[in-house]
């Protein structure tokens, strides 16, 4: 019996063999090791979370201003600052462990080849991570600084070594910053992912027309929040159609109804990141409205939501 009367909704999905309780797991980048918010949400209440991304070492990140709110949006350039892979297993890892019942993915990033194959080696002896979320929006340092994500051939080139070393399913983040995403997602789904999420940010930049600077240190920076919506739903649609392996889909989520809609374009699972910024208690109040937006509109099963976009 759910707490509305009547039969609880099911809204369990599958990605890549993975049992998810509800389709909603906190972005990378946006929820810290997990650990940062057992206080102020009940983690086993999500489907799972992406840590921070991780690197072979750790790193420092972007000098401040890093952050800056835009009209429905959020610009970031925090530059992927992490404890790197060993720390994370040696100091987060027992403890994310002792919880029960918690999905946890690692999201992966470098900018050699190299790097993603020693931060999965690394990765690999800890237990108590599910998948791999492989994050291809950085720049191939080798191959000119061109993200690898934007590139057909450097994305081939590292999820087929992603995919050789990784003992867990491989997720691969795909960048945005693409003229056709449903290449990349060909191209990354024959290479080997397991399952595909979308998007990451978008490459921007903001002026303060006042003393004439950018509004962020680094200069460009990732835009995410509402404004990007749209556009992800669209990216979300096409990479849904190109390939047969489930893609979780992002990008501007902050409402029960939103999780609906990239289900209706073909996504099985969500990812929210900026809507945790402005209300840390985000992606549980999320959960808790998906069941009842189920219970309201009669649907019995969340996943008959995936793909079912009516065009009439
Ligand atoms: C502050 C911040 C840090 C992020 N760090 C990462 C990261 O480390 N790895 C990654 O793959 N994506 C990172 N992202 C991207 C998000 O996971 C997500 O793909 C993007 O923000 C779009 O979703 P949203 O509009 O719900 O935030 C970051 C986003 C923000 C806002």
């Amino acid at each position: 019996m759910s707490v509305f009367g009547g039969t609880a909704p099911d809204l369990k999905v599958n990605i890549a063999g993975i049992d998810l309780k509800n389709p909603v797991i906190a972005a990378s980048g946006t929820f810290g090791y997990g650990v940062e918010f057992e206080d102020v949400l009940h983690l086993g209440k999500l489907g799972g979370f992406v840590v921070k991304g991780l690197s072979r070492e750790p790193m420092i990140g972007n000098p401040p201003p890093r952050l800056f709110e835009t009209a429905a949006g959020m610009l970031n350039a925090i530059g992927l600052q992490n404890i790197g892979a060993r720390a994370f297993i040696e100091e987060k890892l027992p403890h994310l462990r002792q919880l029960k019942d918690v999905v946890v993915m690692a999201n992966v990033f470098g900018y050699a080849r190299e790097d993603y194959e020693h931060t999965i080696e690394i990765l690999n002896d800890g237990e108590g991570i599910a998948a791999y979320e492989l994050n291809v929006s950085c720049p191939n340092t080798a191959h000119g600084g061109l993200q690898f994500g934007s590139d057909p051939r450097s994305l081939d080139e590292v999820v087929t070594t992603a995919r050789r070393v990784a003992k867990r399913p491989l997720i691969v983040k795909l960048s945005p910053n693409v003229t056709s995403i449903a290449q990349m997602a060909y191209v990354a789904q024959e290479a080997g992912a397991d399952a595909l999420s979308l998007i990451n940010t978008f490459v921007a930049m903001a002026i303060d027309p006042e003393t004439r600077k950018p509004r962020i240190a680094n200069i460009t920076a990732g835009l995410s929040g509402p404004a990007i919506k749209p556009i992800a739903v669209r990216m979300v649609y096409d990479a849904a159609h190109a390939v047969k392996i489930p893609v979780i889909g992002m990008g501007g989520i902050s409402s029960p109804a939103d999780v609906v809609e990239f289900m209706l374009a073909g996504a099985t699972a969500v990812e929210i990141g900026t809507a945790s910024y402005w209300d840390p208690c985000a992606t549980e109040k999320i959960v808790d409205g998906l069941a009842e937006w189920c219970h309201d509109h009669h649907v019995a099963r969340i996943a008959d939501f995936i793909g079912g976009m009516v065009v009439e």
